[in-house]
């Protein structure tokens, strides 16, 4: 039973790694655009479109008809919730270090937030653009 130790380590250690490791806002802007390319050959992001995108008036809610009724024009600026008036952070990395630093939270609101202001969920290739358009590019 000489073998038996290694897969217990990793038992062990992978789920602690995994929990330890942080990710950059390029790890997550590598990720989606992987996920984008697996279902549209030769994708690039774009901060251009993710910019338009997020200035888009979709319409789909009255009451928050863009990704810039809660976050303004500018995504280095701090926003506030068209409903609760909450305050909320900046998105870009640039001006709040935390934002992009974790895909489960970036996924939830992308889900969140994608389905009230364009009705369904953002595909890969628009969460790419989008933090390559909050990021600047970096
Ligand atoms: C009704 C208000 C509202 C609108 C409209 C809105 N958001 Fe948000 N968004 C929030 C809130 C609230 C949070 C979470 C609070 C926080 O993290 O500061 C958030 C957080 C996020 C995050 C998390 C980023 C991270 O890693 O921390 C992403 C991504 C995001 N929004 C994308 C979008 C996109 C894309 C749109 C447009 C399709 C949009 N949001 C429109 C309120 C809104």
């Amino acid at each position: 039973m000489r073998t038996a130790p290694f897969p217990i380590l990793v038992l062990l250690v992978a789920p602690l790694m995994a929990s330890v490791q942080a990710a950059t806002p390029a790890d997550l802007l590598k990720g989606y655009s992987a996920e984008a390319r697996a279902q549209q050959a030769g994708f690039t992001p774009s901060a251009q479109r993710g910019a338009a995108f997020y200035a888009r008036t979709f319409g789909v809610s009255a009451k928050m008809p863009a990704c810039t009724s809660c976050h303004t024009a500018d995504p280095a600026k701090a926003g506030r919730h068209v409903v609760t008036d909450k305050p909320i952070k900046p998105l870009a990395p640039a001006a709040n270090p935390e934002r992009f630093t974790d895909l489960a939270k970036a996924d939830k609101w992308f889900g969140r937030n994608c389905k009230e202001v364009v009705g369904r969920d953002c595909t890969a290739a628009e969460k790419a653009d989008f933090v390559a358009f909050v990021t600047g590019g970096r």
